[in-house]
């Protein structure tokens, strides 16, 4: 996973968007793409948005499979999007917030977004949004990862480091799970004006070079970082050597299982 949080996303160095876009990407967020893609049915002809697109891998993926004239990006940070136009200058990418979309009504048949919406302060308002700026019988898909209650590797990880720096450390490592609640996620659909939403579970796998590297990324580059003492983190490490056991692999590199939920649901 990555760094990239609510009280960050705002602006971060254009460093951090290269290093997102050549560590996390291709070890974590690429593999998503495909999915919401295909659970969304973009097809040619389409015109599609990827809200919160960060360095863009949902509005490339989009592109190759209808053409990049026909997809927007739009996310709140400048250097994402630097990195994003760099990677695939025929992409149209703009700044914005989710929150108000800078788009006309029912621009887009289908709109996207990927790991974003349990970022957002207000998540009904950023799926009217999304409503909104689709065509009347349009689409809107969302992926984001499931609670950590269901989560194999990352479950029994922030119960451990819990157990180490207290329950600071569970609500600051829960931000990325806090949309897991696919009853919510529904109901959330619903009072967005978006009915009947249909919902799926999809497993992948978060890939790191070692559990060290799993620590500085999920403790060392996180609020929760400054917040425990030494001694702290070396138990939290130890813990995460004994709990991630079961998915290092001979080489020592971590393939952690994670799960994610996509909705899907028409513009009425
Ligand atoms: C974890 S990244 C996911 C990026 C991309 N969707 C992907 O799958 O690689 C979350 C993104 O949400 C963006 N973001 C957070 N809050 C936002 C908001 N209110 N409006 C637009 N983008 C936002 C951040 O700038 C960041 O690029």
């Amino acid at each position: 996973m990555t760094t990239i949080e609510p009280s960050e996303s705002f602006q971060i160095p254009i460093e951090a968007a290269e290093a997102y876009e050549a560590a996390f990407v291709p070890a974590f967020f690429a593999q998503w793409a495909p999915i919401l893609c295909g659970a969304a049915h973009v097809t040619a002809g389409q015109r599609v948005l990827d809200v919160a697109c960060g360095t863009g891998i949902v509005a490339r993926t989009a592109a190759d499979l209808i053409g990049a004239g026909n997809v927007v990006g739009v996310d709140l940070n400048e250097a994402m999007l630097t990195v994003a136009r760099r990677v695939r200058p025929d992409i149209d990418w703009r700044q914005g917030d989710a929150a108000s979309l800078p788009f006309e009504d029912g621009a887009f048949d289908t709109v996207l977004c990927q790991m974003a919406l349990m970022f957002f302060p207000d998540r009904v308002e950023a799926l009217q949004q999304m409503a909104r700026v689709a065509a009347p019988g349009g689409t809107v898909a969302i992926l984001v990862p499931t609670s950590l209650d269901a989560q194999p590797a990352y479950g029994p990880f922030v119960d451990m480091a819990t157990q180490h720096a207290g329950t600071d450390a569970r609500s600051l490592l829960s931000t990325y799970f806090a949309c897991g609640d696919v009853d919510d996620l529904a109901r959330s659909f619903e009072k967005a004006g978006l009915p009947s939403p249909t919902t799926g579970t999809h497993l992948g796998t978060a890939r790191f070079p070692s559990v060290e590297a799993l620590v500085a990324t999920e403790v060392d580059s996180t609020p929760l970082g400054e917040r425990i003492t030494a001694n702290m983190r070396d138990e939290i490490l130890d813990g995460a050597r004994t709990v991630l056991a079961p998915f290092t692999i001979a080489d020592g590199s971590l393939e952690a299982p994670f799960e994610v939920h996509v909705v899907t649901a028409h513009r009425p």
